[in-house]
């Protein structure tokens, strides 16, 4: 018999029907006169249930040979439940094996070491709370694209192979042709310069790339991030798009994926009070703060993770600090008219100790400056000629920022590592799967 299909979340409109649903088996139980197959299809979880009296014979052995992961189509009557996972039962009459799948599933349902999952993360993705990670991962870059295109931004995408380097962060280079080194790009916001001098606002969305040698529980080799550029738009105004734009991801994930959180056991109570105003702290306030609890960070270094968490512990939200020393952060800054030491940039910093999420700043806009800087750090100044056309050719007051998207995801979902957010991370160690 065939009967219309229909996908798990979709069931509601099918009770009282027979219908076939198709997934992957992830637990079966028998009393021995009454089965039960879990199975789950990507939309939802279902129960299916077989009365042995009430199916034939064979599907009753098929039963019997089901494993963890088989793919299989189960048709039955569709009855709505509450208690049921989903609301949701099926009665079946009919089950076809369309994929067997061997006892030696690497993923079995006990504790299994991080280097074992990671290994087998193709694998690993099926499991619920990778499935909820990627779910709210989803959900955030569409919350990304709805935020700026009800603010009238204009997506842009800027180039992957570059010959301008952005950050201080490693490069990942390879030869390219007759032209020299090509660099994976590590940010696209100098070319989103460009295109906020063309359109106004911008963002870009794309991968970036460091060959960071750090080994630590934030940094990717490979990461995603949303690089925001304005016209006109000064560090204040830079620091409260940025404010709005946290509180509306925060927002989303709240108001949208309660269950994913839930099944995370994250607890939203310090989620839920990023409605409220950002702390905002001067770089040299913030030494003082950390100082006095210990720390060894002088003036003019870049914080530390350590340093981080300790700013962060005093406060119930994220905290921009401002105004870094130009010598520890990037030669596109703008220098602080009020003190010339520092530059107008912030940094925001994710409440419970994640630290960075959000590197920002007002671009230098004057032609000599700004070449003086790029001669200062010994960037290759032949490859930074379009980039200061953009201060010889009607220069302009500007500002943007770049927020990692994993980092995001991994303070939302409370997750204490970040290469759980991305489906196949790259890491120091680790290019496979
Ligand atoms: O602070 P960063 O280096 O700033 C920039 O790249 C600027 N060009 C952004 C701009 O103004 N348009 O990086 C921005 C953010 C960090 O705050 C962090 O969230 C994330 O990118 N990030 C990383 N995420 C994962 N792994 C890494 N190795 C990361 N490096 C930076
Ligand atoms: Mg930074």
């Amino acid at each position: 018999m065939s009967y219309p299909s229909s996908r798990i979340a979709d069931l509601h409109a099918h009770v009282g029907t027979t219908v076939t649903v198709r997934g992957w088996v992830t637990h079966v139980r028998s009393s021995g006169k009454v089965a039960f197959v879990v199975m789950r299809d990507g939309s939802g979880i279902l129960q299916c249930v077989l009365v042995k009296s009430q199916v034939p014979a064979e599907t009753w052995e098929r039963f019997g040979t089901l494993t963890l992961e088989t793919s299989l189509a189960i048709s039955g009557e569709v009855r709505a439940d509450a208690r049921a996972p989903g609301g949701h039962e099926l009665g079946v009459v009919e089950l076809d094996v369309i994929g067997t799948s061997p006892v030696d599933y690497p993923i079995q349902p006990k504790e299994h070491g991080i280097d074992f999952l990671l290994d087998n993360r193709h694998l690993w993705l099926r499991s619920p709370r990778q499935a909820a990670i990627m779910r709210i991962r989803h959900e955030l870059e569409q919350a990304v694209h709805d935020f700026f295109y009800a603010r009238d931004f204009t997506r842009c995408d800027t180039p992957i192979l570059t010959g301008a380097i952005g950050e201080r962060a490693g490069l990942f280079a390879t030869e390219y042709f007759d032209e020299g080194m090509a660099y994976l790009a590590q940010t696209g916001q100098l070319y989103g310069e460009a295109l906020a001098a063309a359109l106004g606002r911008i963002y870009t969305f794309g991968p970036t790339f460091r060959a960071e040698k750090s080994k630590t529980r934030r940094h990717l080799t490979e990461f995603w991030m949303i690089e925001p550029e304005m016209a006109w738009y000064d560090s204040k105004d830079n620091m409260q798009l940025q404010q709005e734009f946290v509180q509306y991801l925060v927002g989303r994930v709240l108001e949208r994926k309660a269950e994913e959180l839930k099944l995370l056991e994250r607890d939203t109570t310090m989620l839920e009070k990023v409605t409220g105003d950002f702390i905002r702290l001067d770089y040299s306030d913030a030494i003082t703060l950390i100082n006095a609890k210990g720390s060894t960070t002088k003036w003019g270094d870049d914080l530390g993770a350590e340093d981080e968490a300790l700013i962060v512990a005093d406060y119930d939200r994220p905290v921009f600090v401002m105004n870094y020393p130009k010598e520890a952060k990037a030669f596109y800054m703008k220098e602080n008219p009020a003190d010339p030491r520092t530059v107008l940039c912030d940094d925001l910093l994710a409440p419970e100790g994640y630290g960075e999420i959000i590197g920002g700043s007002q671009r230098e806009d004057d032609y000599d400056r700004l070449l003086k800087r790029i001669e200062e750090e010994g960037l290759p100044v032949d490859q930074y000629g379009w980039y200061l056309d953009l201060r010889k050719y009607g220069t302009f007051t500007h500002s943007g920022f770049g927020l990692g998207l994993e980092r995001t995801i991994g303070w939302i979902c409370g997750l204490h590592h970040i290469r759980e957010v991305i489906a196949f991370p790259r890491l120091m160690h680790r290019l496979r799967p």
